[in-house]
């Protein structure tokens, strides 16, 4: 029994969330797994009422979960950074998720901006750290406000922390077994301390104990030239928090966009927590028009870290097909179908899917 804490959030968190949990249920039965899932309300809304944002005792709560699973956090009527900090990386930070997994997938049929690329082309993962660098929150500002102000914002890199984030890429490239190459994104010329310790830890660690990743190094810039020229190039990019930020919306966009991106933000000796990566599109909201295929791909990334491998596959499958051969667009309001026809598209191609019945 999977225990799955779902946390719907803001805008249109809970419109994609609901499809996601409708998908799972059509692949629980399909395949044979049970689960239970609770709901909790944090996000804007409660933040509004209450001043509260993520409770302390929530995290220990939230421990006791197999998965949680996000919709979006951010809200127009809270200052920007009180609920980004307060929930969605005091989730990140307070359950250790050290790993940002993101892939980028161009599923047959839909659309990328890159002219001549197509999904042979398209195909990598960022492994993007996810508890330290710019976003650790060290620095401070002084005479804030004054012609005298400064304002300090400094990169934390620990040896321990660049080394998990290492290893956990190089053991992800060999177990996804295609072409074996390991690419440190970065920026040696300019953040010769941060990156150095990184360069040194990926070249120490590849050489000793993974001889059969081949490794690469790209400047940050020159990666996302390349994200653009040579998709194809890449097999598994790993990076700090704040390119890893960067590089992976551009990520989102050349395999359709934020309507289909989706992102684990795993700690492997602990609870992992699954999202789109689109956020709450506040525009969108209560309309039915945002697409919910992100979501869904972020639960088919959860039950595979929940070990439901047949059930991971068969969702997969099922979201190629709509969105090869059903959806218009990905772009919120043009696929042609509202966001719960999308879901429901996606829960009928799973039941059609061959695979036992539970
Ligand atoms: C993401 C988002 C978050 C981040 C924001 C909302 C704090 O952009 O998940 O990529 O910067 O990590
Ligand atoms: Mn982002």
């Amino acid at each position: 029994m999977h225990k799955i804490a779902v946390i719907p959030g803001d805008g249109t968190g809970p419109e994609v969330v609901a499809e996601g949990l409708k998908v799972l249920k059509a692949v629980s039965q399909k395949v044979g797994f049970r689960y239970e899932i609770t709901t909790f309300d944090f996000g804007g809304e409660r933040y509004l009422r209450t001043g509260e944002t993520l409770p302390d005792s929530a995290i220990g709560e939230l421990r006791q979960f197999d998965a949680i699973y996000l919709g979006a956090i951010g809200h127009p009527d809270v200052k920007p950074g009180i609920l980004e900090k307060g929930i969605l990386l005091k989730l990140r930070f307070s359950l250790d998720q050290y790993i940002n997994l993101r892939p980028v997938k161009l599923y047959p049929g839909v659309w990328t901006p890159l002219r001549d690329k197509g999904p042979e082309d398209i195909d990598f993962v960022v492994v993007r750290e996810n508890t330290e660098g710019l976003y650790a929150g060290a620095g401070g500002v002084l005479k804030r406000g004054s012609p005298d102000e400064v304002a300090i914002q400094e990169s934390i890199n620990t040896r321990k922390g660049v080394e998990r984030c290492l290893r956990y890429a190089f053991q992800f490239c060999r177990q996804r077994n295609r072409k074996k190459t390991l690419t440190l994104c970065g920026k040696t010329n300019v953040l010769t301390y941060a990156f150095d310790l990184w360069e040194r830890a990926f070249h120490e660690i590849g050489e000793r104990d993974y001889p059969d990743i081949k490794r690469q190094y790209a400047h940050v810039d020159a990666t996302c030239m390349w994200m653009v020229k040579n998709p194809e190039w890449f097999d598994v990019i790993v990076t700090d928090n704040m390119f890893g930020d960067i590089i992976t919306d551009l990520g989102a966009i050349i395999q359709g966009g934020l309507g289909v991106a989706a992102g684990g933000n795993i700690n492997p000796e602990g609870v992992s927590m699954f999202e789109p990566i689109g956020g709450s599109a506040p525009k969108y909201a209560g309309k039915g028009v945002i697409n919910p295929m992100a979501a869904i791909s972020a639960c088919q990334m959860m039950l595979e870290v929940l070990g439901e491998k047949k059930a991971a596959q068969a969702l997969e499958k099922a979201i190629i097909e709509v969105v090869s051969t059903k959806l218009k667009s990905m772009s919120a309001g043009k696929m042609g179908y509202s966001t719960s026809q999308v879901g429901d598209l996606v829960a009928e191609a799973v039941d059609r899917t061959e695979g036992e019945s539970g």
